[in-house]
């Protein structure tokens, strides 16, 4: 499945590059450590190299003295393979781009980045991140002349080119046994439950986890949806003898109005959330129904993860070194047709990955009497 790379002596090629950096950027999911796990064994043990792991994505590259530590083989012990977060530690914020300041104004802090990584002899950056991290490392490294190999991670899904990306998988798996705890429950009370997912702007995990939990109603934001068809579906199944309903929404799916729902976080961010009272609250009033409402939140992004999850982490972490160790740049790995390919990093940061409305999924959801509650 993996290609093998040719001609390399146990200290890798004469002009392979003797330091690699490697960072993980981003929202954490499950199978990061993997992924570390597997790019640290490679460098280490088949090419003779070092890795120098960098702490908090590139805000450790922004801290003096640098924040990061050598990463040696204990990193490969079995514990990294099984766990989740990350050991480097991430952040989602801090775009050295446009640098959140105290006074609330933005700074270009890339230079210190750029200056951060030649301090350190790094010959060439590993990024584990999303399509956001992707495209701020790519720039960073356009600017500075450097070497860079991106590895896709996110339980939303939403990287163009890869099929899956590391963390999706436990994502779907966390949210699938949330719906197996709910069916039970729901069925002794006569209820319906409503379980808002994440995925940020895409339904990926909303429909995956849906059709594989056995949901009823499935609300993602590239369906636009009413709220009289999802209340008379439910009536349906009510008439047909059912007590119980099973509703997943993605957090992105807008409001009656079609307004995103958003919380304020401290330190100013704001991500979605609270969807899902709004429609329990709807739902109870055009039913009649008792409803409950689970916000699965950050339960998603932890958790052992799935080997499925472990062996794509895996994958793309050895296959990342291999290009290292071929001199390709400026690509990221991927997942497509079973096996790890890799792609260059302008088409992976493109164009995010939406739900097909027309796709197998959505097909197979209609194919069960799942309602999107738009017809
Ligand atoms: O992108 C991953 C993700 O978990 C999204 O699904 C979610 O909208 C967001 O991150 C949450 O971000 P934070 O960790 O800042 O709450």
């Amino acid at each position: 499945m993996i290609e093998t790379i040719g001609e390399q002596t146990a200290q890798g090629p004469k002009s392979s590059p003797r330091i690699i950096g490697l960072l993980t950027s981003g929202g954490d999911c499950a199978g990061l450590n993997a992924v570390i796990r597997a790019v640290v064994t490679r460098a280490i043990e088949g090419y003779g190299w070092r890795v120098f792991g960098i702490h908090q994505g590139t805000m450790g590259l922004l801290r003096r003295p640098i924040e990061f530590e050598e990463l040696d083989l204990r990193v490969s012990g079995a514990g990294n393979l099984r766990s989740a977060g990350t050991i480097l530690g991430t952040t989602n914020k801090g775009n050295p781009f446009a640098f959140p300041m105290p006074d609330g104004t933005r700074l270009d802090r890339s230079a210190e980045v750029i200056a951060a990584i030649h301090e350190l002899g790094i010959d060439a950056l590993i990024g584990i991140g999303g399509d956001g991290s992707h495209a701020i490392l790519r720039r960073l490294a356009q600017q500075g002349g450097l070497n860079f190999v991106g590895i896709p991670k996110t339980i939303d899904n939403d990287i163009g080119v890869t099929e899956t990306s590391v963390g999706y998988d436990t994502a779907v798996m966390v949210a699938t046994e949330a719906l197996d705890r709910l069916q039970p429950t729901a069925a002794s009370h006569d209820r319906v439950m409503i379980l808002e997912v994440m995925g940020r702007d895409a339904g990926h995990i909303a429909l995956a986890a849906g059709i594989a939990g056995g949901a009823d109603v499935i609300l993602i934001p590239e369906i636009p949806y009413e709220m009289d068809k999802v209340a008379a579906h439910i009536g349906r199944l009510r008439n047909r003898g059912r007590n119980f309903a099973l509703v997943v929404v993605a957090e992105a799916v807008p409001n009656l109005t079609g307004q995103s729902v958003w919380q304020r976080q401290t330190g100013g961010a704001t991500t979605y959330g609270g969807i899902g009272h709004i429609l329990g609250t709807v739902i109870a009033d055009l039913t009649g129904a008792e409803t409950r409402v689970t916000v699965l939140g950050h339960v998603q992004r932890g958790g052992q993860p799935t080997w499925n999850d472990r062996l794509i982490a895996s994958a793309f972490g050895v296959r990342a070194v291999d290009l290292v160790a071929e001199g390709r740049f400026d690509r990221m790995v991927a997942w497509q047709n079973r096996r790890v390919i890799d792609v260059p990093l302008s088409e992976a940061v493109q164009a995010p990955s939406r739900v097909d409305r027309e796709g197998v999924l959505i097909r197979t959801a209609r194919g069960l009497g799942i309602s999107f509650g738009d017809i």
